[in-house]
């Protein structure tokens, strides 16, 4: 079988995994501690990139997909065995959480999510009213399919390979609120937040209190760590942030406490410290800062996960390896690193080059 042949950074793959699953390189390096290679994942691994879940989406709305739990397995466990990653990412979407909550969810063709108000879609979220309306979650009452993809998953997945639930931070899962949608400025969230702070934290203490059910009952199905998405969390200044975001992902952060979390943003390097400071073991940076800078900036006692501009895996493989190179040269061995990209893997990628990455970077030595 081609994974007993595979030699890489003297190890086969076998080899690499043949630890308790507490012990394996990628929880280790959560905790900071040493890892004899490299732990890699990354962003979006289960998706349209990969021909076997195009097979699978031709026959089955994306929806649908995220609520069979037999098939959320299949999609989990086929990217991670597909591309050999140090940990796998459950196949589900940061947006499910918002239709129990009241919010009507579609993901159209070409345009992405859509979220409107109400079970039929009046508009997206306004006022006080509509605010107000919305319902607190009982996770395993209206989201059973998520934990029953995780325990399936879990019996599919090989045992040392750690497995990530997740959960959208508050302002990101607002902003697809308030935006109805995708957005490029997030102009209707700031005018929503500067409007009525009263009203703005209102909604985001619904979600706060909303996601750490979820993200606990997450991890009582059997999740290993956890990631929280602060995407779009970069359209803020500095001082936008430190008023209307900190306090809410501090409260969400600090009350996951049984596994490691994962606290990811994107064009955050304008108070890095501040973000990291909200909480998480390990700090998710994106490709606009170096590592070696968020590393002074995020302190010895976190770990850190980042960061190659998904856009190089559209190059070439020489391409690829010298930035590789250059960012593992960044982490220079230090404990506490895990590869990942700055942000999620684009649709358009060719997955051989996935694979060679996750290679490279099981290979390097310095
Ligand atoms: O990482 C993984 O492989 C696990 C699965 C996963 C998905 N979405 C599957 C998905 C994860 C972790 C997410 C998180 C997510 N969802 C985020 C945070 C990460 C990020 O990229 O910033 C966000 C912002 C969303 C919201 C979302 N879901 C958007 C904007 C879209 C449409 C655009 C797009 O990227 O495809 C989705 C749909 C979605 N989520 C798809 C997948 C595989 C594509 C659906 C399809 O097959 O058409």
């Amino acid at each position: 079988m081609q994974n007993e042949i595979q030699e890489n950074n003297g190890m086969n793959v076998r080899a690499r995994h043949a630890v308790p699953l507490s012990d394996s390189a990628f929880l280790k390096a959560c905790r900071c501690e040493k890892t004899p290679f490299v732990p890699v994942w990354l962003m979006r691994q289960a998706g349209r990139y990969m021909k076997d879940y195009r097979d699978l989406r031709d026959k089955n709305s994306f929806l649908s997909l995220c609520k069979n739990p037999s098939l959320v397995a299949e999609i989990t466990v086929t990217a991670q065995e597909k591309i050999k990653a140090d940990a796998a990412i459950l196949f589900s979407d940061i947006l499910l959480i918002l239709e129990p909550m009241g919010m009507k969810l579609e993901y159209v063709k070409g345009d992405g999510p859509s979220l409107l108000v109400g079970a039929h879609g009046r508009a997206p979220l306004r006022s006080s009213a509509d605010v107000d309306g919305l319902k607190n979650v009982d996770p395993v009452k209206s989201l059973p399919f998520v934990f029953e993809g995780i325990k399936q998953t879990r019996q599919r997945l090989y045992s040392a390979i750690p497995l990530l639930g997740f959960a959208g931070a508050p302002f990101t899962l607002a902003s697809y609120m308030i935006e109805g949608g995708s957005s490029k400025d997030f102009s209707l969230t700031r005018k929503f937040m500067h409007e009525d702070r009263g009203r703005w934290n209102i909604l985001l203490k619904k979600l706060v209190q909303s996601t750490i059910s979820y993200l606990n009952a997450q991890v009582d199905a059997g999740v290993d760590a956890v990631q929280v998405f602060d995407s779009w969390v970069g359209a803020l200044s500095p001082e936008e942030y430190r008023d209307f975001v900190y306090p809410h992902s501090k409260e969400l952060l600090e009350s996951i406490k049984r596994v490691p979390v994962i606290h990811f943003g994107t064009k955050n390097s304008n108070f890095l410290e501040m973000f990291s400071e909200a909480g998480g073991q390990v700090i998710g940076v994106d490709h606009r800062v170096s590592l070696a800078d968020a590393w002074k900036r995020i302190g010895p006692s976190k770990a850190i996960q980042g960061n190659l501009d998904p856009e190089i895996l559209l190059t070439d493989l020489a391409t690829i390896k010298k930035e590789v190179r250059r960012i593992l040269k960044e982490a220079a061995n230090r404990p506490g690193y895990i590869f990942n990209l700055g942000h999620g893997v684009l649709p358009q990628t060719p997955v051989e080059n996935v694979i060679a990455l996750v290679e490279m970077v099981h290979e390097y030595t310095p």
